[in-house]
């Protein structure tokens, strides 16, 4: 991640107006009225201090670990859509509880309504820079299901390079595997709006349904249900 977590005590009322607990008043008032464990333990003064990052909280009864920075895989159903302003779908940010919406998290690249699997949020947007620039090359990783046969000359022009309608330099599958008479594992490095759709139609076939199993090293845990998300903890956890 960009920053370091401050290793510095900081007031509890700040800890939770910065974690998305509500405004610096709302925070202060959660906490006067009994309503914030630190630790197990009733806090009622908004100036005692802690050191953030990692401190078990209980807000309301619902438990919540102190993360300076937000860094969350979520597992994308489909039916939801990645922008924050969503036209005919919900958006993907109803799927998280409100502290982190309110912190502003956003999608790290975006998958379309009907993908599925591992989608990342963060409210860190050099971090979002650092993992969807096309110089860095972080592999991405998609189970396509074709809605026909796939034939191997398929998988070779992937792996060649296709043109695609909006840049004239072809495009090329790091990685491409058939992995069923009808499914293909695709490894991209680059993040082109609808780009295994589209390189998927530029050989002549048709993606009926994608699921997207990795980002960078980060594998989406087959613990996590559809529409659950969890912590990243830390940026080797993607990047190595
Ligand atoms: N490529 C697509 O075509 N759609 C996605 O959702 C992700 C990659």
């Amino acid at each position: 991640m960009t920053a370091r977590p401050s290793p510095r005590p900081q007031r509890i009322d700040q800890i939770l107006f910065a974690q998305g607990f509500g405004t610096r008043r709302e925070c202060a008032g959660l906490i006067e009225i009994g309503l914030v464990r630190v630790g197990g333990e009733v806090v009622t003064d908004p100036a005692a201090g802690f050191v953030a990052q990692g401190l078990a909280l209980e807000v309301e009864g619902r438990p919540w670990v102190c993360h300076e920075q937000a860094l969350v895989m979520l597992h994308k159903p489909a039916g939801y859509e990645c922008s924050q302003k969503p036209s005919a779908w919900p958006s993907v940010m109803m799927l998280l509880p409100p502290p982190l919406r309110r912190r502003g998290v956003q999608p790290v690249g975006r998958l379309d309504q009907d993908t599925t699997g591992l989608l990342l949020l963060t409210d860190d947007g050099a971090l979002i820079h650092r993992l969807t620039s096309p110089k860095k090359q972080v592999p991405k990783v998609y189970e396509v299901q074709t809605a026909r046969p796939v034939e191997p000359q398929q998988v070779q022009r992937l792996l060649a390079g296709v043109v695609l309608d909006d840049d004239p330099k072809p495009v090329r599958a790091e990685g491409c595997e058939m992995t069923g008479p009808q499914a293909l594992r695709l490894t991209l490095v680059q993040g082109k709006y609808h780009q295994v759709k589209r390189m998927v139609a530029a050989v002549g076939n048709h993606v009926s349904g994608l699921h997207r199993s990795s980002f960078g090293q980060l594998l989406l845990p087959a613990t996590l249900a559809p529409g659950q998300w969890a912590w990243v903890e830390g940026l080797a956890a993607i990047t190595g």
